[in-house]
């Protein structure tokens, strides 16, 4: 049940402290990660990496592709549905990862077997045992979030981003060419603290006092670059799935060739970023501000930005991996307050179903 929590999805925001440690559980020893079901070497005739995905689980995505790119390994993130026409050559070098918290997406599942069919190598990263995607892929990854109940992913989508990072870790491990993060250890160190950090934001998060200042806007906003780029775009799709208020998420940079035409006092935006060096982010931000909109920094305290924003929702100094998921539970405190303030159906929003099983 839903317990002292008035809605699954609040209950399910609040768990990711557990939710979190679950998912990391001993997987990290001395710098090094390990999974039960991934044999050492499980990897090492892989060359390129596809993650194929739909909506959240895309944005959980992105992020290991980030890490897997800038471990020199050549990496796609293609969402499920364009498989077919966005997928570069697949052969039997190629690693296809399903990213699919309830393992029963049919667009994904018709990537992944598209896919297996052209040679490659299939991992189904999943919080459901047994589902389609973890009984047909060659290997299995579990999130271990514990079910989840509300529509809106929440902790799958963090437990998804931790697997994922971890995955890209062990890859860079297995395969010849890729080069391990150069700051892997404090990456690995500073994960041990993450679910405490969601802890300090689920008790000290403003995001309640946000969500009625900017009731009644015409459009809510959220940039981000890099990691902060996809805790954008999962901010916006949250934001607009339970609120029905119009939202939309960019890269920082993209707000300039086009969505500034939208920008007014009515246009609030949430400018994503996980460490003190994102000028984009900044200035992108700042040239909506002087076009009358509200800013609200999103992230840690030692950033420029947070000195000239109208608000800032704050998370813990770390990791900027860790960063952003923090990012995200603000953001999820956000549509979720935001929501209730307005009186929507939170656990299950208008026109949608838990897992799509139709193309
Ligand atoms: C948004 C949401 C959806 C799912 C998407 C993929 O909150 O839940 O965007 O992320 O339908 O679902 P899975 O991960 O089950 O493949």
């Amino acid at each position: 049940g839903k317990g002292e929590y008035d809605h699954y999805m609040e209950k399910e925001i609040h768990s990711q402290p557990t939710s979190l440690a679950n998912t990391i559980e001993g997987r990290v020893e001395d710098g090094t990660v390990s999974f039960d079901s991934l044999e050492p070497g499980t990897f090492e005739n892989v060359d390129a990496v596809q993650f194929v995905a739909c909506g959240t689980s895309y944005h959980a995505a992105m992020y290991a592709g980030q890490l897997l790119r800038a471990a020199g390994l050549p990496t796609d993130v293609i969402r499920a549905s364009e498989y077919e026409t966005a997928a570069g050559p697949v052969d039997e070098g190629t690693l296809v990862v399903a990213v699919t918290q309830s393992g029963e997406t049919a667009d994904t599942l018709d990537a992944v077997r598209t896919a297996a069919g052209h040679g490659a190598q299939t991992l189904a990263v999943t919080n459901v045992v047994g589902s389609t995607a973890a009984r047909e892929a060659d290997n299995a990854l579990y999130i271990r979030a514990g079910p989840e109940v509300g529509v809106a992913a929440t902790k799958t989508y963090s437990s998804q981003a931790v697997t994922l990072t971890l995955l890209t870790q062990r890859l860079a491990a297995d395969v010849p060419e890729a080069t391990p993060a150069e700051d892997r250890e404090d990456l690995l160190e500073t994960l041990q603290d993450l679910p405490q950090h969601v802890d300090t934001v689920l008790e000290t998060s403003r995001a309640r006092v946000l969500a009625r200042e900017f009731m009644n806007s015409t459009s809510y906003f959220f940039i981000g670059n890099g990691f902060g780029h996809s805790v954008a775009l999962e901010g916006a799709l949250k934001f607009k799935e339970i609120t029905y208020e119009h939202a939309e998420g960019f890269a920082s940079g993209e707000l300039k060739h086009g969505p500034l035409a939208l920008v007014t006092d009515k246009s609030p935006l949430f400018a994503v970023y996980t460490d003190g060096s994102d000028d984009k982010t900044k200035t992108n931000a700042i040239e909506a501000q002087s076009r009358g909109a509200p800013i609200v920094a999103v992230g840690p305290a030692d950033h420029p930005l947070v000195d000239v924003a109208d608000a800032h929702l704050s998370v813990p100094d770390t990791h900027p991996v860790w960063a952003g998921l923090l990012a995200n539970v603000q953001l999820q405190l956000v549509s979720y307050h935001a929501a209730t303030l307005l009186e929507r159906s939170i656990d299950k929003p208008r026109n949608l179903a838990k897992s799509v099983t139709v193309e």
